[in-house]
């Protein structure tokens, strides 16, 4: 198993000296979020950590060494936290924010946080993932600073390179989410932690970001970068930001849930994380009841919307909101799968926040935060295994066409409690059949017809989930059951040969 399943992931090993990956090139990737300091302590102390407000001790040599873990589940990235230097508080004067574990507070954007480890611990990070064929994605805020005072307290001397007030709008707040000049120029954060806003429409600021950015781009030697707040700057800012950054992929954060205000965002930045999918898989999926119409009716819409759908960063869960099963209908484990295959298996590249594979609960932040050390990275957890299984069948779908990430997914049934997606052409073709009827559904058989799946008369299709042998009819048409709920993977029988799934 352990074998078959490296040589299945690493057909996208291209082992690479050479340093970013184009958007194109991340099309490809399975990306898992790291939060630093909450996934791996260097010492291999998996103590629980006494206040989730606080540092954990998760450092970079912690994940340095616990990559086997995440590279076994089929992932070929990871996204780890902001790496600079952050305001560091007394562990016995923490304000009700927190402290600056997360790492969004920059205050030294040319030093790294010293509570995630050396310049050397971020290099040996970096390049230990292109060694195993994998990639990094460093996420970075360039939206504002982070101040441990109110907002009219700020010592901008103690901020690099922007150490003087004429850098920073003047503060405005709260954000009006109504009124866009609010959104781009007031201030974030709170009366403890004043998150001071850049002028990043000044040429100055856009410049000194521009000479920063390919800095950290080429000391670090990453591939990709996950940008916080990017709804929070001007739109004119991106251009020079991503040549500055050598043309790898950005996923930046705009935080809305309908498609035509997120789209537009996709004009000026390579990719996005795909808030509105988030928000459609979730409500589809979270109960009984959950709307199938609503996920239909906004795959339809976001096509035409976005620039490119397959660039966005696919997701249902991350550090910023409560975690699905904390949501979900009775923790129902068979809606947690479904909504985890409908998200992996979407147009995008798909992201897994850590502990989401052990079924962490978590609702507010920070226990939505809750270290991963206390799972004892368990590899055989349910869902572990589950994303194992749908990393392999998209990798393999993949190996196969090539094309397969840039076909567009789109429903070919639906019902109230139904969808069934199709991705890829003819014959290398991914069609899943999702339900939100729960572990209690009842038996159905839903009738997936050959006009919409392209499967053709009496060929093998594969159930990739549950390893079932199907054949169509000798109109094509294909019965699927749905039993307890559960999502099914279909795949054409002959293009799995070779694969090792399903023992094929
Ligand atoms: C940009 O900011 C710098 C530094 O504060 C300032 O000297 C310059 O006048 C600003 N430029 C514009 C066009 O506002
Ligand atoms: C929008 O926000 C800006 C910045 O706070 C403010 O100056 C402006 O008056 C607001 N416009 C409206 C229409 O509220
Ligand atoms: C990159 O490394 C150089 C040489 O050590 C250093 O001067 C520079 O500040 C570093 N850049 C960043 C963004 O850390
Ligand atoms: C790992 O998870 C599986 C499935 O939930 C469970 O049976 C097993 O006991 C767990 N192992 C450890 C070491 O926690
Ligand atoms: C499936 O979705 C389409 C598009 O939104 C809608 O027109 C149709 O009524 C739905 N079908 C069922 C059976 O709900």
């Amino acid at each position: 198993m352990a074998i078959s399943l490296r040589l299945l992931f690493s057909f996208f090993s291209i082992v690479a000296s050479v340093s970013g990956l184009t958007p194109a090139q991340w099309r490809q990737q399975s990306i898992y979020q790291v939060l630093t300091d909450r996934y791996a302590r260097a010492n291999g102390d998996q103590s629980p950590c006494s206040n989730l407000a606080d540092y954990c001790g998760g450092t970079w040599k912690g994940v340095t060494a616990n990559l086997d873990y995440i590279q076994q589940m089929g992932f070929t990235a990871i996204w780890i936290s902001p790496v600079v230097k952050n305001p560091i508080i007394a562990s016995n004067d923490l304000p009700p924010d927190g402290n600056s574990y997360h790492g969004y507070w920059a205050q030294d954007a040319y030093s790294l946080n010293p509570k995630f480890g050396t310049t050397a611990d971020l290099k040996e990070l970096s390049s230990e993932l292109h060694s195993r064929g994998m990639y990094l994605m460093v996420d970075v805020v360039p939206n504002h600073m982070g101040s441990v005072s109110s907002q009219t307290a700020v010592d901008y001397s103690l901020l690099n390179p922007f150490n003087k007030q004429s850098y920073f709008h003047p503060p405005c707040g709260p954000i009006d989410y109504h009124n866009d000049t609010s959104i781009k120029q007031c201030w974030l954060g709170s009366n403890n932690v004043a998150l001071p806003d850049l002028k990043t429409e000044n040429s100055t600021v856009a410049s000194m970001w521009g000479d920063w950015i390919s800095s950290l781009v080429a000391n670090y030697s990453i591939d990709g970068l996950r940008i916080d707040t990017a709804q929070q700057i001007n739109t004119g800012f991106w251009n020079d930001f991503q040549n500055s950054a050598g043309g790898i992929h950005t996923l930046g954060e705009v935080f809305v849930t309908d498609a035509k205000t997120m789209c537009p965002y996709q004009n000026y930045l390579h990719g996005l994380l795909n808030y509105v999918s988030f928000d459609y898989i979730r409500k589809a999926f979270q109960s009984t009841s959950g709307s199938i119409q609503n996920l239909v009716d906004n795959v339809n819409t976001m096509k035409g919307t976005c620039h490119d759908v397959t660039l966005l960063g696919s997701f249902i869960e991350n550090h910023d909101n409560s975690r699905f099963p904390s949501i979900v209908q009775n923790k129902d484990i068979v809606l947690i799968r479904t909504a985890i295959t409908f998200a992996m298996l979407q147009d995008g590249i798909p992201i897994i926040y850590q502990g989401q594979e052990q079924e962490y609960t978590g609702s507010d932040t920070p226990a939505n935060r809750a270290p991963l050390w206390t799972s004892n990275y368990n590899k055989t957890a349910n869902l572990y295994l589950h994303i194992q299984n749908v990393n392999k069948l998209r990798t393999w779908a993949i190996h196969q066409d090539a094309t397969w990430l840039t076909y567009n997914a789109y429903p070919i049934y639906n019902d109230t409690q139904t969808v069934v997606m199709r991705k890829g052409y003819d014959g290398k073709q991914v069609v899943g059949v999702y339900s939100n009827s729960g572990s209690s559904g009842a038996t159905r058989t839903i009738t997936v017809s050959s006009a919409k799946s392209g499967f053709t008369a009496g060929q093998k299709i594969t159930e990739g989930l549950r390893c079932q042998a199907l054949t169509a009819d000798s109109k094509g048409n294909l019965g699927v059951v749905i039993s307890g709920g559960s999502p099914s993977v279909l795949y054409p029988t002959a293009g799995l040969a070779g694969s090792g799934i399903c023992g094929l």
